[in-house]
């Protein structure tokens, strides 16, 4: 197969969704289709997600919680997809935002009784930002769900995107008969006791009284339903789709296996292949020749007995070659990967070549950093990996004097990995610790403990936000950093950071500094 159809084969996508929405249980129902993984029915979510596909790391077993964002990689109709799996808990947003960087297109889950959850509405704001396209798949039909027509108003207000249902529910809950598919129009029916998924009926018009033979009473209300669906609802369109303007919508029951085909089999259609991807310098090109790809994630200690990394790049364009030289632009250096990994479901194997829209895990010692570029030579660094700005913040000491240089060397490497980010006030030289979530100090600790042997004591630091600041006027700089001597910090590169105690404090400070930018996530 020639590079361009390699390339055109290839969907990259994230599944994310507010916890419990059914993320993981969908996820694991798209790797049976791809025979990424072989269990048969419809098993409970959890079972596979104690099991093997995506959980490196104890704490998550520990916790319950996918910390990890793994890769799932399988084969579907002679489409290869790219599963990015991202942690559910809200506390890892920044590591969810960050796999966004590196997906062609989202499918967001709704869970069909709750409806658009704040999670989900976050998550949809990075998207729309990056103008990623969506599929919304409103999930658990089996039980009542609320009325399509008012769940698709929400999801336009909410979501801000307009929506265009490509099937639609007969009932849900105990009554619920299965969906009508609108995109292909067939009808396929819910048994709770059938898990096979079994052909849709094909059904081309809705108004041929055999519907009654199917769903009985409910046939008229399918009928008056698809009616104002097709009055309400514009024809689908793709490209409006694809510029990230219309969100398709899909409903079915994850959990029963039901809806998922007819979504996966209109996502490899209808979704897009990998596309260009920006960099400081200039836009890139999948189809161009020449390899690059970046870190947009960093997995550290996947075997706990050795201090292992694995970093995640994703190649933005030309065909990688294991054992090719590569320049690892940020050191200047070359690296030669002998030995990149390729994510099979559960499975690691090495591979010797991979394509734009693959994901590869690199073996790293600590060479790498989240948003680390490899080229075959040119100068490039890829956008779009922000760090954002921190909200919880705490002192950070060492518990133990014997093991500082296990501590300053485990906190270093969970601030690359992207964990919390981690600044040093320019008062008094501690060390401070700012997070988006409560469960990343749990995390920091319970990882510098088990994986570097070192101990660390937290201490409450009260504070709204830190924000990167600069100026153009070095005096007006001078000025503010003499002013805000207490609250000045740097972060890990060196750059000037403001640790406002309040909302107010930051108000006050943007307003009698106009000519200071206050940014709130580190690229600008
Ligand atoms: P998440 O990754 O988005 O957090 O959700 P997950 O798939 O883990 O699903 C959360 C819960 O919802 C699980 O139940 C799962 O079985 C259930 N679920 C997922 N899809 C459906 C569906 O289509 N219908 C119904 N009825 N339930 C669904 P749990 O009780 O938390 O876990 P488990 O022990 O049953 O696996």
């Amino acid at each position: 197969m020639g590079f361009i159809e390699e390339i055109k084969r290839r969907r990259t996508f994230g599944i994310v969704s507010h916890p419990d929405a059914g993320k993981t249980t969908l996820t694991e129902k798209l790797l049976l289709f791809g025979g990424a993984i072989r269990v048969a029915g419809a098993v409970k979510s959890n079972k596979i997600k104690k099991g093997a596909t995506s959980d490196f790391m104890e704490i998550e077993r520990q916790r319950g919680i996918s910390v990890a964002t793994s890769v799932m990689g399988f084969e579907y109709r002679n489409y290869k997809i790219n599963i990015l799996d991202t942690p559910g808990h809200q506390d890892f947003q920044e590591d969810t935002f960050r796999t966004l960087t590196a997906v062609d297109s989202v499918i967001i889950v709704i869970d069909a009784a709750k409806g658009v959850e704040p999670q989900t509405e976050k998550l949809m704001n990075v998207c729309r930002m990056r103008k990623t396209p969506v599929i919304v798949f409103v999930n658990k039909l089996d039980r009542p769900a609320q009325d399509s027509f008012e769940l698709l108003d929400e999801i336009e207000k909410q979501l801000k995107i307009s929506t265009r249902p490509l099937s639609w529910p007969i009932n849900s809950g105990p009554d619920f008969k299965g969906v009508y598919n609108i995109y292909n129009r067939s009808l396929r029916l819910f048994d709770a006791n059938v898990q096979e998924v079994e052909e849709g009926i094909a059904f081309d018009d809705v108004n041929n009284p055999d519907l009654e033979k199917y769903i009985g009473e409910d046939a008229d209300t399918l009928r008056e339903e698809l009616e104002l669906v097709e009055g309400v609802y514009p024809e689908f369109d793709v490209n409006e789709y694809l510029k990230g303007d219309l969100a398709p919508v899909f409903f079915g029951s994850a959990l029963y296996n039901f809806g998922v085909q007819e979504l996966l089999d209109s996502f490899v259609e209808i979704a897009p292949f990998p596309r260009p991807s920006y960099t400081e310098e200039r836009e890139i090109k999948p189809d161009e020749t020449t390899f690059s790809g970046f870190v947009f994630k960093i997995h550290a200690n996947i075997d706990p007995n050795h201090r292992s990394r694995i970093a995640f790049v994703k190649i933005c364009s030309g065909k990688f070659e294991r054992n090719k030289v590569y320049k690892h632009i940020r050191s200047g250096k070359t690296v030669r990967i002998s030995s990149p990994t390729a994510f099979m479901a559960s499975q690691k194997e090495v591979i010797d070549e991979a394509y734009p829209g693959d994901i590869i895990g690199v073996p790293d010692n600590g060479n790498f950093i989240i948003g680390d570029t490899l080229t075959e030579g040119e100068e490039v660094h890829f956008k779009g990996l922000p760090s954002f700005s921190p909200e919880l913040f705490r002192f950070i000491e060492n518990a133990d004097p014997m093991k500082s240089k296990q501590l300053a060397k485990g906190v270093d490497q969970l601030m690359e990995e992207g964990v919390a980010q981690l600044f040093t006030s320019n008062f008094n030289g501690r060390k401070i610790i700012g997070t988006v979530g409560q469960l990343q100090f749990e995390v920091i600790q319970y990882r510098l403990e088990h994986e570097y042997g070192a101990k660390c004591r937290f201490e409450n630091l009260s504070m709204h936000k830190a924000c990167w600041i600069e100026c153009d006027d070095k005096k007006v700089l001078d000025e503010f950093k003499k002013r805000k001597h207490q609250k000045m910090a740097t972060d890990k590169r060196g750059r000037d950071v403001f640790m406002a105690d309040s909302g107010f404090i930051l108000q006050m400070a943007q307003d009698e500094f106009k000519d200071i930018k206050f940014h709130f996530t580190s690229e600008f």
